[in-house]
């Protein structure tokens, strides 16, 4: 095996973890991981198997044929915890069948110190336990679980550079996903990243651009920058680095296609980084701003930090610079406290936006967040109803943004086949819009020159243009 360089570094004997197992008690057993929430975990997955990789495991989606699930879970709201308890018991059941099974459990979940004791009691089948901050502790619990520890735990509570040192065995060749920070700061009064991922760290922009590099190197084109709050990286480095200096840099790297990054938070959004999405060739047409919420009044109890206004001037200024740019937000309908009056300011607000896509919550207390002490929580049936009339607004615009599409010829990054449509590929725009053509394997990863002759409210539809 290789020398994966990570010993000497941080004394940390991972690599003699990976060693023993491998010789020892998995080479060649299977394993499936199982992931929930953002781009973040995804990435994080990414590691995970890339380390599992390394101790000789192949992968199966079939649970009944695992030897190792890891559940890579998520807290952002009460739905997808339940999911993951769902999960667990299912996993409890076929312990009974096969009783050799182990079972891992990571992700923001096991951060909060609720989740991770209500699973501790009812759950007995899980074996290892670790967090969003210590990836790279896998192995060894692993390792200490084969050598008859029944449960092996270990959480950390912010990040430390060791995760950065591992390799990711990522899903796709040719888009790719690179952390440039961790953690948040930010602390909006509905959410529980901060509790789960720790405080905000920046990755060395060395360490980033060689990570591109590489990643270019072995046929990536388009790349995604990973972070809570990308607008605030530097902050925590002791440099001039700011995140759209990065993005310049990035954009100097000969061979990569189209950058992406997410996500930003309005408060932060600079004129340089505004003005970046004109002058760089290969920053994608498309930006995700998240607003939350139409509500000056509701904005300032969520300490988003921005009013309605301000928001919906940065709005204009980037529509200014680039007329062409496709916008997508997050929108949590229900804080506490929203009256009919709030909600209607953000139906105004989505209506003033125009939105190309949009990201939409039904707000979920979570426990330990400043909103969660909130005595004014929105009966269910009413942040049902404003759901509802969300979407009503949302999506015609939608549907019209699309179908401005028609006629065009847009250059499409081909992803995958098509699962709906036999004979068809599936890619994205530059304005990260989903397109399906005909097509065949062979285009997978190649970006393709595509007319678009129809259009819907999540997808378009073209044919290729020789
Ligand atoms: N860092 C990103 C968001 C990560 S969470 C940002 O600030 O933009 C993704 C989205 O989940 C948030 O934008 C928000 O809309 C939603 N969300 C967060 N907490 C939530 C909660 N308690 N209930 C419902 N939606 C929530
Ligand atoms: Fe959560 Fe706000 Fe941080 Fe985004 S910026 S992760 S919404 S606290
Ligand atoms: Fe992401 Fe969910 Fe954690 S949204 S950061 S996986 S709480």
């Amino acid at each position: 095996m290789e020398n994966l360089n990570l010993i000497n570094d941080y004394n940390e004997n991972i690599e003699e973890y990976i060693r023993k197992l491998r010789n020892n008690y998995t080479n060649n057993k299977v394993a499936k991981i199982v992931t929930h929430g953002c781009q973040m975990n995804e990435h994080d997955s990414e590691k995970i198997r890339w380390l599992l990789e390394k101790m000789g495991y192949i992968f199966s989606e079939n649970e009944e044929e695992c030897d190792l699930v890891i559940l890579n879970t998520c807290s952002i709201r009460h739905s997808a915890e339940d999911k993951v308890y769902g999960q667990i018991g299912r996993l409890k059941h076929l312990k009974q069948t096969k009783p050799s099974i182990k079972v891992a459990v990571c992700g923001c979940m096991m951060q909060r110190d609720e989740s991770r004791e209500y699973v501790l009691e009812k759950f007995e089948n899980v074996n290892i336990i670790f967090g969003t901050n210590n990836i790279y502790k896998f192995p060894e619990l692993l390792y200490k679980n084969y050598c008859g520890k029944k449960l092996s735990m270990d959480i950390e509570e912010n990040f430390k550079n060791i995760d950065d040192k591992l390799g990711a065995n990522r899903l796709y060749s040719y888009k790719s996903y690179v952390n440039i920070m961790y953690g948040c700061d930010n602390f909006c009064t509905y959410c529980i990243v901060p509790y789960t991922r720790g405080r905000e760290v920046s990755r060395d922009p060395y360490e980033i651009i060689e990570e591109v590099k590489d990643l270019v190197k072995n046929g990536t084109k388009e790349i995604t920058l990973l972070g809570q709050n990308v607008n605030s990286y530097g902050k925590s480095l002791n440099s001039d680095m700011t995140f759209t200096k990065l993005l310049y840099k990035i954009n100097d790297i000969e061979g990569l296609e189209r950058i992406r990054f997410m996500t930003s938070h309005p408060k932060d959004i600079s004129d340089e980084l505004i003005y970046a999405f004109k002058d760089l060739d290969k920053l994608c047409n498309f930006l995700h701003l998240p607003v939350q919420a139409g509500s000056t009044k509701v904005l300032k109890e969520m300490n988003r930090r921005y009013t309605k206004e301000e928001y919906l001037e940065k709005i204009e200024k980037i529509k200014k610079i680039n007329p062409d740019i496709a916008l997508c937000t997050d929108i949590m309908v229900g804080f506490p406290g929203e009256t009919e009056e709030d909600f209607n300011e953000t139906l105004d607000l989505v209506q003033r936006v125009e939105y190309d896509t949009s990201f939409t919550f039904i707000y979920s207390l979570r426990e330990g967040t400043k909103a969660a002490k909130s005595s004014e929580q929105v009966p269910e049936n009413i942040k049902h109803e404003r759901f509802e009339r969300l979407l009503d607004v949302l999506y015609p615009i939608q549907l019209e943004k699309n179908k401005a599409f028609i006629n065009k010829i847009v250059k499409v990054l081909v992803e995958d086949l098509s699962t709906s449509k036999k004979g068809n590929v599936i890619g994205r725009t530059s304005e990260f819009k989903l397109v399906s053509f005909p097509g065949d394997e062979s285009l997978i990863g190649k970006t393709i020159d595509v007319k678009i002759v129809d259009a819907n409210t999540f997808a378009l539809v073209g044919e290729q243009i020789d």
